[in-house]
């Protein structure tokens, strides 16, 4: 008998054990912005049988299953480790990441932009986002980290407000992913005109999964226990 319950919420599903984002991310499952969705509803709304889904959660995380991309369990971090890995593993990959496809983009456009009117307005999108985002990372860790310490030390947070500006980002953010994609064609690397074509629509693809792990580490862990302290 399955041990998974179908009214669970995605992000608790990804929080109990982080090797299931990998499926989430393969079914098109939002559990970083949408992470209250139950898995019964997340199928309704892909059209997939939820007993379906639920042999597959089981199979992703069954002892013969590939290496998981991402393991690191944020629960058992402390507030301060999990700030740290935050800032070592996305920020600092989205620093080099961004400027990275920003560049390449301009590249494609400027090869392929005449046969593929799509690629201007996701150049546009996408350098937008970049924008967006290299300041949301600022805000983070200029404003709420250090405050995070400073509350996990026993402090109080006068920037209240913060968590909900940041989690506004964040549903920007999530709203952006999917317009990137379809501009992109799903990401399809076999539609790809050239190799740095596909080297863009791959760097794009690794970029929206390691957002969504992201934000998720954010959205569902770190903010809620922040506001849980905040209010004890
Ligand atoms: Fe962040
Ligand atoms: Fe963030």
């Amino acid at each position: 008998m399955s041990m998974i319950d179908p009214h669970v919420s995605l992000a608790a599903l990804v929080l109990d054990e982080p090797r299931r984002a990998e499926l989430f991310e393969r079914l098109g499952f939002d559990y970083c912005c949408h992470g209250e969705s139950s898995l019964a509803s997340a199928c309704t709304e892909h059209d997939l049988d939820v007993d379906t889904a639920i042999r597959m959660l089981e199979a992703s995380t069954a002892p013969s299953a590939s290496a998981p991309e991402h393991d690191y369990d944020c629960r058992s971090a402390s507030t301060a480790e999990l700030c740290d890995h935050i800032v070592e593993s996305h920020h600092e990959r989205l620093r080099l990441e961004l400027p990275r496809l920003v560049e390449t983009l301009t590249t494609v456009v400027r090869v392929h932009g005449a046969d593929d009117p799509h690629l201007s307005a996701l150049a546009r999108v996408f350098d937008e986002l970049a924008r967006d985002l290299l300041d949301h990372l600022e805000r983070e860790e200029q404003v709420l980290f250090p405050a995070c310490r400073a509350l996990e030390a026993g402090e109080g947070l006068d920037r209240q407000g913060l968590l909900e500006e940041l989690e506004h980002d964040h549903a920007d953010v999530g709203a952006t992913l999917p317009l990137l994609r379809e501009l992109a064609g799903g990401y399809d690397s076999a539609a790809a005109r050239c190799s740095t074509h596909r080297a863009l629509l791959d760097g794009l693809q690794a970029l929206e999964r390691d957002l969504h792990r992201h934000i998720h580490e954010e959205n569902n862990v770190l903010f809620p226990r922040i506001r849980s302290r905040l209010a004890a």
